[in-house]
């Protein structure tokens, strides 16, 4: 029942090949649909877009499935990997007619690359300066039509001026518990591992509404599987899976417990300021507002309020404690 493969090869298995396969984001696909289903009509590139929401959600795979769809080359790249003006304008220069530019990271593109961009997802222009000072030269190449799609965590810090040359800006939210548990039984079939309903529903709670986590959680317990001589995955195992992984029934990892606790035991159940927490954690401001906060928001058990963050009672009530701030 289980196939040998490497996990980067899994990766691209298990990615959707067209609008049907996917699964969830109802909305988005719909939306999509139109914008590429119109340009393809007018034999022209679509305009460019953007996807944002969390790591995970599937990003990259709708920049794949847009290449798929519109016929065309995808060619790949992120924010921090273009340093200088030089390394997007190799990438420009050698794009071809109705290629697909994907930027991943797009929120860590610096702002002089980001200058070389406008002008190239506006008029498809590519303008190189050459020397500094009053032997500057500028050059125009007209470069050939093409989409520019661009992923971020964080649209928030992208700048105006380049979130405002997107015809499309698309929000991944969160999925479905239905969503993730089909996401399983696709992948499940794909990898041709017998999994039994329980499991099923076992690993999609915990799955952080995520099918990224839904398909790494999926493997682990092939491996569990695999070295326990077990034919198929029953929730038994899926249970014993999480254990080992220390994930809980929703999906809360050791980190998130860690913020929740300090919350709760140094400062009382918040509101703690999102600066002294992370000194408190250790973490960089960051790390909270990107990775733990999002999820602990989504199950309700953290809110953040202009006072600064806030444990709710839920989350009490999942780490079976007492809410003895609620009761002061
Ligand atoms: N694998 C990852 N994301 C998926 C999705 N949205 N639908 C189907 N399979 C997926």
């Amino acid at each position: 029942m289980f196939v040998k493969q490497h996990d980067d090869s899994l990766d691209s298995l298990l990615r959707p090949a067209n609008w049907d396969e996917y699964i969830g984001q109802e909305k988005i696909k719909k939306h999509l649909k139109i914008i590429l289903d119109a340009a393809k009509k007018r034999k022209e590139p679509s305009d460019h877009l953007l996807f944002y929401g969390q790591a995970g959600l599937g990003k990259t795979t709708l920049a794949h499935m847009v290449a798929k769809e519109m016929n065309a080359n995808l060619k790949v790249t992120s924010g921090p990997a273009m340093e200088k003006m030089a390394d997007l304008a190799s990438i420009l220069s050698n794009l071809e007619r109705g290629d697909i530019f994907f930027i991943d990271e797009a929120h860590r593109l610096n702002r002089m690359i980001e200058e070389v961009l406008y002008p190239a997802m506006e008029s498809r222009k590519l303008h190189i300066i050459i020397g500094k000072g009053p032997t500057t030269k500028t050059f125009s190449v007209d470069l050939p039509p093409f989409t520019l799609v661009a992923a971020t965590t964080r649209a928030d810090l992208l700048s105006a001026p380049l979130r405002s040359r997107f015809g499309g800006i698309f929000q991944l939210d969160y999925y479905e518990q239905k969503d993730i548990e089909n996401i399983i039984k696709r992948s499940a079939k794909l990898l041709k591992l017998a999994i039994e309903s329980e499991a099923v529903s076992i690993l999609a709670k915990a799955s952080r509404a995520t099918p990224r986590v839904a398909n790494r959680l999926l493997k682990r317990c092939r491996d569990f599987c695999e070295v326990n001589n077990l034919k198929k995955i029953d929730g038994d195992a899926a249970g014993k899976t999480l254990e080992v992984l220390e994930i809980d029934d929703m999906g809360l990892e050791p980190h998130d417990k860690r913020f929740l606790r300090i919350v709760i035991e140094k400062f009382n159940g918040g509101p703690v300021g999102v600066n002294t927490l992370a000194a408190a954690l250790n973490e960089d401001r960051r790390v909270l507002e990107d990775i733990y906060e999002p999820y602990l928001m989504k199950l309700g058990f953290l809110n953040r309020t202009s006072a600064g963050r806030v444990i709710t009672p839920a989350a009490y009530e999942h780490l079976g404690l007492k809410n003895e701030a609620k009761l002061l």
